[in-house]
């Protein structure tokens, strides 16, 4: 998955290879297995929402990402990311309840307090500040603490176990011990939100598993994807659009005021086109032959989906859909993916991003980088694609 040094935002040029050698090529997965990659969107799109594919890890020649995870994560496999229907679109229904429009919108004033307070904490700090820690990372951690009911106190421990699990390079043993430590935590929390409920998510799969709806696996499976899946992609989505628009001025002035909330949305989602942080790609595995581009795939085999590659395919974003365009006026991308599996917390992911991008370079219009572009710590050493840290001076 290595970059471009000099195209950091484009897919890896490996990709874009295979993207040359056919619609779908056969490959043998980082985990080691074999599996075809299919590069074209339209196939893309069509694969996600077929239900011969599974998302189950557990199945043969699942192709994961490194093998470590199907040996550590074993009793975990049955969360949402990774079930099957129907199981997946009942536990799919009952987590729905905390993303709803009211919901999300009951949420946007505190989003809003929390990015003016982390601002107005960095602008009162010393120059260059780490724009990782001080914002990007900060507010999505914050948001999920409120949504879930997880003590803010914790938010280190929890980034510090998502990122070895979300680090592909980490030896299976390590693996295991970090995914232990985070199900311990998590189970934790739901026995004492089991017995002194409040009003957020933890309490309320407390009681669908004390009322018998779901498995204290489940109620924990459910703990274990929100947390990262809650704070480590909206983070670098956060940073990695903060940067590309920095090296756009012409297009971050036209957002720059915070006042055209429609090309503000517009923008996030050729941001989420442009950046398509889950660079991994959906992995799946064939519970059928299915036939796509002129191509069969065989019952049990291995299917990777790159989504960044498909984001950037002519044929689906005309124009060059290597630039980028905040008034490009197609919105059909799969940074959230699609089909059933399609991200459950999209809409708290844009009404963040908005926020931000309504407010940062408003309350800071002489924000930069304070290193050269070439030395930035872009990471595509970990499952989610973006930057480790970014001094930022202003
Ligand atoms: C910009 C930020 C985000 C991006 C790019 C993103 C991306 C994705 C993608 C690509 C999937 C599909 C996985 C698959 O098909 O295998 C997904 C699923 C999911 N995401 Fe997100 N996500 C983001 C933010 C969030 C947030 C903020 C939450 C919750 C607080 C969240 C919760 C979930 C959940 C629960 C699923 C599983 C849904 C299912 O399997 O039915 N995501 N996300």
């Amino acid at each position: 998955m290595n970059r471009d040094p000099h195209h950091p935002f484009d897919p890896p040029p490996l990709l874009y290879r295979l993207r040359d050698a056919g619609p779908i090529v056969r490959v043998i997965s980082n985990g080691g297995t074999p599996a075809w990659i299919v590069t074209r969107y339209e196939d893309q799109r069509t694969l996600l929402s077929d239900p011969r594919l599974s998302s189950d890890q557990t199945l043969p020649n699942f192709p994961v990402a490194v093998e470590g995870i199907k040996k550590s994560q074993a009793e975990l496999s049955r969360t949402i990311i990774t079930l099957d229907n129907p199981r997946h679109d009942v536990l799919r229904r009952m987590y729905a309840r905390d993303f709803t429009i009211k919901r999300i919108t009951a949420l946007l004033p505190a989003i809003q307090r929390h990015v003016d307070n982390l601002i107005d904490d960095m602008l009162s700090g010393p120059k260059p500040a780490d724009f990782v820690a001080s914002l990007a990372l900060a507010l999505p951690t914050l948001v999920i603490t409120d949504l879930l009911g997880v003590p803010y106190e914790d938010h280190q421990m929890f980034q510090d176990i998502t990122e070895k699990i979300v680090s592909p390079e980490l030896p299976a043993q390590e693996l295991a011990e970090a995914t232990g430590e985070l199900v311990e935590y998590v189970g934790g929390l739901l026995d004492t939100k089991r017995d002194d409920p409040k009003d957020d998510m933890l309490s309320r799969l407390a009681a669908y598993w004390t009322a018998g709806e779901i498995s204290r696996a489940e109620a924990i499976g459910a703990g274990m994807v929100l947390i990262p899946a809650g704070h480590e992609t909206t983070a670098n989505m956060i940073t990695m659009s903060t940067i590309a628009l920095l090296d756009h001025p012409d297009q971050l002035d036209q957002i720059r005021s915070g006042e055209d909330q429609k090309l503000i949305a517009n923008a996030i989602e050729e941001l989420l086109r442009y950046n398509h942080v889950t660079h991994y790609g959906r992995r799946r595995v064939a519970l059928a032959d299915v036939e796509i581009g002129g191509q069969l795939i065989l019952e049990g085999d291995g299917v990777i989906l790159p989504g960044n590659l498909g984001d950037r395919d002519p044929d689906a974003f005309p124009g060059d859909p290597d630039e980028l365009d905040i008034h490009r006026q197609f919105r059909h991308h799969l940074s959230f993916g699609y089909g059933i599996h399609q991200c459950l917390g999209q809409m708290l992911a844009r009404a963040e991003l908005r926020i931000v991008f309504s407010t940062l370079f408003r309350r800071i219009p002489t924000l930069d980088i304070a290193i050269p572009r070439d030395q930035i710590p872009f990471k595509s050493d970990l499952f989610v694609y973006g930057v480790h840290r970014l001094p930022v001076t202003w």
